[in-house]
């Protein structure tokens, strides 16, 4: 078996979703400090409803694709759903990534998680 899914190559070599957003209304970043991969965040909500994601990811190939398809899937999704979004569900849609490659998945959940935060520590609740 290859090592990755063609969606895994997909996503990596053609991302969805990526830059910066300006005056986003959310930002987040995380890193793991094992590998070094930094990801970041950025959305735009309006009433309760994530209307655009961008992000910057410095990082490896699943890191990347796990962001692109991160951001495919809370894109248009209401704040609340989006909260619920697992790196088990970025894999999954990503049709599986190696075991040791999950970790890479798990830093778009938190990079959403931190962004969302970020929301609500702005708007003050
Ligand atoms: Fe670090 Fe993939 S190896 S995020």
């Amino acid at each position: 078996m290859a090592l990755y899914s063609e969606k895994v190559m997909d996503h990596f070599l053609n991302p969805r979703n990526v830059g910066v957003i300006e005056n986003a209304d959310g930002v987040g970043e995380v890193g793991n400090a094992k590998c070094g991969d930094i990801m970041k965040m950025y959305l735009k909500i309006d009433d309760d409803t994530i209307s655009d994601v961008k992000f910057e990811t410095f990082g490896c190939a699943s890191a990347i694709a796990s962001s692109s398809m991160a951001t495919e899937l809370i894109k248009g999704q209401k704040i609340q759903d989006a909260m619920k979004l697992t790196n088990k569900a970025v894999a999954e849609a990503l049709d599986g990534l190696p075991d040791y490659k999950m970790h890479c998945s798990v830093l778009a959940e938190e990079a959403i998680k931190a962004a969302l935060d970020d929301y609500y520590e702005k708007k003050g609740n």
